[in-house]
């Protein structure tokens, strides 16, 4: 099987970061496609690619910008020819950094924002990469021994777990809340158009749990130490998830300890 190649978008710091690493440290054949806003600003990256020569390719990217994702698109169809793995990492809080706490604090503006970046970034991904991950080797997760089931490609949204509609008995965090219910509904979307495809493309939403990092930074006092994640093994317990995925486990939503999430 030709080596397999993943694609990390949002990676210059935080979760999409750490999924270049490990990718790069644990699939010894594998290649990385890093994007990224400023790849002239992630020294975090460059550094990466120069331990693992030829094998991270790190490419401009910002979500909101469809041109970028079109453009990110025929470069990789250029170098490469196909994909196995598409991870959306990217997503902010809110335009403040803090989660509204009631209405007060709801801004047309804040939620559009927000919505652009978390939910329509990622399906905009979709619409330009899957023509990719159908030409994939399903070099990730597990193929099941009948052809009819296998898959060529995954595609990974990272959701929250505050997405989920089911689980919301606290309230608050509108704009958050609500990109990541609406980013759910568009892998679920995704999971039939692309499971009734030959090949098929597994889509999956996944949560990696409260990780330190900026993006939940502002909380982070309020959370016990033993359930604030490193990025390490947030992770690494995600990749276990990938490694297991087949088309069996498409269109739902599961969390960093494997458990299915409600929606
Ligand atoms: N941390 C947590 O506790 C937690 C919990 C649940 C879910 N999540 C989810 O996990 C994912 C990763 O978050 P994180 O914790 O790693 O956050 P983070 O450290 O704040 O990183 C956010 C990343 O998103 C990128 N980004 C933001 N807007 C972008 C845009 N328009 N185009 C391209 N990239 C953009 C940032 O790039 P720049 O460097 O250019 O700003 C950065 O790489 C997110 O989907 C988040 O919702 C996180």
């Amino acid at each position: 099987m030709a080596a397999p190649i993943a694609l990390i978008q949002g990676a210059s710091r935080g979760l999409g970061f750490e999924f270049c690493r490990h990718i790069l440290k644990n699939k010894s054949l594998a290649t990385v496609v890093a994007t990224c806003r400023n790849p002239d600003g992630a020294a975090k990256l460059r550094s990466l690619a120069g331990q693992h020569p030829g094998r991270l390719t790190v490419l401009r990217l910002d979500v909101n910008h469809e041109e970028d994702i079109r453009g990110a698109a025929e470069r990789v169809k250029e170098s490469f020819g196909r994909l196995d793995l598409v991870v959306n990492s990217s997503a902010m809080l809110h335009p403040s950094g803090k989660g509204e706490t009631s209405l007060r604090d709801v801004s047309a503006q804040g939620i559009i924002s927000t919505l652009t970046t978390n939910t329509v970034g990622p399906l905009v991904m979709a619409k330009y990469f899957s023509p990719l991950l159908l030409k994939g080797s399903g070099g990730f997760g597990q193929q099941p021994a009948e052809k009819a089931k296998q898959h060529s490609g995954i595609i990974v949204n990272i959701t929250a777990k505050v997405g989920s509609i089911g689980d919301n008995g606290l309230g608050g965090w509108y704009s958050y809340r609500m990109s990541k219910a609406a980013l759910n509904m568009a892998t679920r979307n995704l999971s039939i158009e692309l499971g009734r495809s030959r090949p098929k493309v597994v889509c999956v939403s996944l949560h990696p749990g409260t990780v330190n990092t900026e993006l939940s930074r502002p909380y982070h006092q309020n959370v016990p130490k033993d359930k604030l994640f490193s990025t390490e093994h947030s992770v690494n317990c995600l990749m276990s998830i990938v490694d297991t995925l087949n088309i069996e486990k498409t269109g739902k939503a599961y969390s960093w300890d494997g458990t299915e999430l409600p929606w």
